[in-house]
């Protein structure tokens, strides 16, 4: 296949953080129902390997077979009620593409102008999407109707069916990564544009547009945070314990 093995490095230390390097000697150490230590750590690769890909996309086609296994992870996310509310858009008509990609030259021109000074300069050199280069273009759609009026589960929180679609987009972008197969996520687009070029009916919504392909190589860190846009946020920040505010950062503040 194409594309070289990547070489981890910050993805490598994270994965150590959580899941110690596994050996020949080290024991199968999980739960009854926990996967095996390697099928474990392949799992936790495929997260800490993931990358959006904007860049580096070869010209290589993706066999059939290959994007219906990555379309049929995509297929068995959970979603609300059982509702599977997405469908898939796969692109590969150059003028298609074109016609994406000068939609998101008028939208990213205008994002542009909400920035100034250094940061404006920093966000005009960001590549944010591999329109053209990747060889496959995938509108993700959300059917809201899909399931009738009483979803279980959704009566209260509308917005579930979108949820749903994002984890079934998370999975085929994990999926991928295996694959060796780099996705991007093109959201600088005018949606009801999109929707006219993909020929998508009024009551479906478009919720993403991905970009996927073999890559010469995958990024370890991510693409904003080698440009210095933002990092990654420490994790000690983000839990709280029992209630908001109490994370392990706040309790060493208040000693
Ligand atoms: C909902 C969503 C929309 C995104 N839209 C864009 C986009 O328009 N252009 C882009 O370059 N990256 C886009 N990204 C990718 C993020 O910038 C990227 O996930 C983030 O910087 C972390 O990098 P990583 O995915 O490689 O870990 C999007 C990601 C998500 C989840």
């Amino acid at each position: 296949m194409p594309g070289k093995t990547s070489t981890v490095g910050t993805a490598r230390s994270y994965r150590e953080e959580v899941v110690p390097a596994s050996g020949a000697a080290r024991q199968y150490d999980g739960f009854h129902h926990a996967f095996t230590t390697a099928e474990r750590d392949a799992v936790y690769r495929a997260i800490f390997e993931r990358r959006d890909v904007r860049r580096n996309f070869l010209p290589t086609p993706i066999p059939e077979h290959i994007l219906k296994r990555v379309l049929t992870a995509a297929h068995h996310a959970g979603s609300v009620g059982f509702m599977q509310p997405w469908d898939f858009v796969v692109v590969s008509d150059r003028s298609t593409k074109r016609a994406v990609k000068r939609m998101f030259q008028k939208t990213n021109a205008e994002a542009a102008t909400r920035y100034r000074g250094k940061r404006a300069a920093l966000y005009r050199n960001l590549k944010l999407e591999g329109i053209e280069e990747a060889p496959i273009n995938l509108g993700v759609t959300c059917s809201r109707q899909r399931g009738g009026p009483h979803v279980l589960g959704r009566s209260t929180v509308r917005d579930t069916d979108l949820y749903s679609t994002c984890c079934a987009i998370q999975n085929l972008w994990l999926a991928a990564r295996a694959e060796g197969i780099g996705v991007g996520w093109v959201s600088i687009l005018d949606h009801s544009a999109l929707k006219r070029v993909l020929g998508v009916p009024k009551p479906v919504k478009v919720l993403a547009y991905l970009c996927l392909g073999y890559v010469s190589n995958f990024a370890t860190r991510p693409d904003l945070e080698t440009a210095g846009w933002r990092e990654r946020i420490p994790l000690e920040h983000l839990i709280h314990y029992e209630s908001w505010g109490n994370t392990v950062i706040e309790r060493k503040g208040k000693r």
